[in-house]
C-alpha cells in the first residue's frame, strides 16, 4: 500500500509518497508566501497551505497506482493559530510559531496568571510563539475578530479539517498550544478559562497515529483515489521528524536544523523542567519528550547566503572554511528573537569579532557554528536535568550539509547518527500513515523496521576542546548585549 505524508512547513509544503516498506517514491515541494507585516511578525495564509497541498498531492500521486493509497498523514509547523468563523472561512491570516508580537500577553500569562499556574496545568509557561498568547493578542487587539471564532485550530489541524471534515488535532501538537494538559492528554479547563475559550471551539484530540475520518468524497475524486482513503491525526513537525529518525521509546535524541532548530529528547514517562526552558510535551509515538526550540537555524543560512552575500552555492561557500576551532567570528542567530533557552523575543542577530583579516568564509562559518552553538544552551539544559546523550539522530534542510554535522559533533560532543532519509517529519507523517492503516503494530515498530543509519559523525578529542573554548566565549555575549536588545526594541 502506499502513504502521503505532508510536511506543512514554514517556507513550503513538502509531501512524500512512501509505501509499507519505507522506500521513498516521490517527493514534491510546493512553496508558499511567509509575511512580515511589522518587525517580529510572522504571518502565513491558511488558503495557501490547502491550495498548494492540494497541488502537491495532485502532482505527487500523478504516477503511481492510485488505488494504492491507503492513508495521508501529517506533520505541520507547530503552534500557529488558524481562526475559522461559522461559514468556515479564515478569519485572518494565521499568526505563526515564529512571531513575537505577544510580549504584553505573554507577560501576563507568566507573571500575572504566574509561570507555576501554568506549569502547573499545562507542563509549560508562556512564551510569545504559543497559541494561547495569540489568543489573548486577537481577544485584546482585534475584539471584533475574536467575537467571530468558530473554531481554532492549528496549521495542519486545518489541512486535516478540509481533508476530512474533522475538526481534529493531535496530543504532539495540541501540547504546544499551552491550553493543553500535557501529562493528561486533556484540554486544561483552568487555561480555557484564562483564555476566555470554549471546549467546542477546540477540536477533537487524537493520537498521533490514529485515523480521524476517511477523505470527503469530493476530495477524493479531485485526486483519483478511494472514499476509504484514511486521514490520520499526525504531529507537529518535531514529533513527526522524531518518528521519522526513529526517535521514539526512551532517552533518544534527534536535532532539527529547519527554519527552526530543535533538539528532541523522546523519553517513557512524563517529566517537566523545574525552569520550563524546555518544553515537555506528549509525543507521537503515545509517550513523551522535551524538546529545546531555538527560533532560527537553517534560516540563518538562507538569510546570510541568499539575502546578503547573494549566493545559492551553499556547498560552494562552505568549502572554504577550514579553520574549524579557530574562528575570531562569533554569530548570535537570534533574528527573529529566541525561544528556547532564552525566552526572550527581543533578542537579535549580531557578529561579534570581526576585525580587517575577516573574510566572507569566516562571517560563513560563525553563522554554522552560532546555530551550533546555540542549540548548545539548550543541550546544556537537558544535561542539566540529569539526561545522558551520547548520540543524536539528525534531520532538516541543514543536515544536508557535512561541514554542519562534523560542527554540531564537535560542538555538542556527541555522535551524529547519519539516516537514509532525512525527510524527517514527512516521512514520520507516512509512518504514521501507515501505523493507523494496520501496517505495523505501534510507532515503534514502524521506526525499528523503517528507520536506517548509514553513517555515524564521530566527535574528535582535539575539535572538541577547541570548541569548548569558543563556546564559553560566545556565552558572554549574549548576556552583555541582553540589555542592549531591551533598549533596541
Ligand atoms: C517548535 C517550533 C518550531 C516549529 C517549526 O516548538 O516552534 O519547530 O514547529 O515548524
Amino acid at each position: 500500500m502506499l502513504y502521503v505524508g505532508i510536511d506543512l512547513g514554514t517556507s513550503a509544503v513538502k509531501l512524500l509518497l512512501m509505501d509499507e516498506t519505507g522506500k521513498i517514491h516521490k517527493i514534491v515541494s510546493k512553496e508558499y508566501d511567509l509575511f512580515f507585516p511589522h518587525p517580529g511578525w510572522s504571518e502565513q495564509k491558511p488558503e495557501d497551505w490547502y491550495s498548494q497541498s492540494m497541488a502537491g498531492l495532485k502532482e505527487l500521486l500523478s504516477e503511481c497506482d492510485k488505488s494504492k493509497v491507503a492513508g495521508i498523514s501529517f506533520g505541520g509547523q507547530m503552534h500557529g493559530l488558524v481562526i475559522l468563523d461559522k461559514d468556515d472561512n479564515v478569519i485572518r491570516p494565521a499568526i505563526l510559531w515564529n512571531d513575537g508580537r505577544t510580549t504584553e500577553e505573554t507577560d501576563y500569562l507568566n507573571n500575572v496568571i504566574g509561570k507555576d499556574k501554568l506549569s502547573e496545568y499545562t507542563a509549560n509557561i508562556a512564551f510569545t510563539g504559543f497559541t494561547a498568547p495569540k489568543i489573548l493578542w486577537v481577544k485584546n487587539k482585534e475584539p471584533e475578530n475574536f467575537a467571530r471564532i468558530e473554531k481554532i485550530m492549528l496549521p495542519k489541524d486545518y489541512l486535516a479539517y478540509k481533508l476530512s471534515g474533522v475538526h481534529c488535532t493531535d496530543v504532539s501538537d495540541a501540547s504546544g498550544m499551552l491550553l493543553f494538559d500535557v501529562k493528561n492528554r486533556c484540554w486544561s479547563k483552568e487555561m480555557m478559562e484564562i483564555c476566555d475559550v470554549k471546549e467546542s471551539q477546540l477540536a477533537k484530540i487524537f493520537e498521533s497515529y490514529e485515523v480521524v475520518g476517511n477523505i470527503k468524497p469530493e476530495i477524493a475524486a479531485e485526486l483519483g483515489v478511494s472514499e476509504n482513503v484514511k486521514i490520520v491525526a499526525g504531529a507537529g513537525d518535531n514529533a513527526a521528524a522524531a518518528v521519522g529518525t526513529g526517535t521514539v521509546g526512551d532517552g533518544r535524541c534527534n536535532i532539527s536544523l529547519g527554519t527552526s532548530g530543535t533538539i528532541f529528547i523522546s523519553s517513557k514517562s512524563f517529566g517537566v523542567d523545574s525552569n520550563n526552558a524546555l518544553h515537555s510535551f506528549a509525543h507521537a509515538d503515545g509517550s513523551y519528550h522535551l524538546m529545546g526550540c531555538m527560533l532560527s537555524a537553517a534560516s540563518c543560512n538562507k538569510w546570510w547566503m541568499e539575502d546578503i552575500i547573494d549566493t545559492t552555492d551553499f556547498a560552494g561557500e562552505q568549502k572554504a572554511i577550514d579553520k574549524l576551532g579557530e574562528n575570531h567570528v562569533f554569530f548570535l542567530p537570534y533574528l527573529m528573537g529566541e525561544r528556547s533557552p532564552l525566552n526572550d523575543p527581543y533578542a537579535r542577530g549580531t557578529f561579534t569579532g570581526i576585525t580587517m583579516d575577516t573574510t566572507r568564509a569566516d562571517m560563513t562559518q560563525a553563522v554554522l557554528e552560532g546555530v551550533a552553538f546555540a542549540l548548545r544552551d539548550s543541550f546544556e539544559v537537558a544535561k542539566s536535568l540529569g539526561i545522558k546523550i551520547e548520540r543524536t539522530k539528525i534531520c532538516g534542510g541543514g543536515a544536508k550539509s557535512p561541514l554542519w554535522k562534523k560542527m554540531i559533533a564537535n560542538i555538542l560532543g556527541i555522535k551524529v547518527d547519519v539516516i537514509e532519509s532525512e525527510e524527517g517529519p514527512g516521512y514520520g507523517g507516512a509512518m504514521l500513515a501507515a501505523v493507523a492503516c494496520g501496517e505495523f503494530a505501534s510507532v515503534e515498530e514502524a521506526a525499528e523496521k523503517l528507520v536506517k543509519v548509514i553513517d555515524t559523525v564521530e566527535p574528535d578529542a582535539e575539535l572538541t576542546a577547541k570548541y569548548e573554548a569558543r563556546y564559553q566565549q560566545f556565552k558572554q555575549i549574549y548576556p552583555a548585549l541582553k540589555p542592549v536588545f531591551k533598549a533596541l526594541a
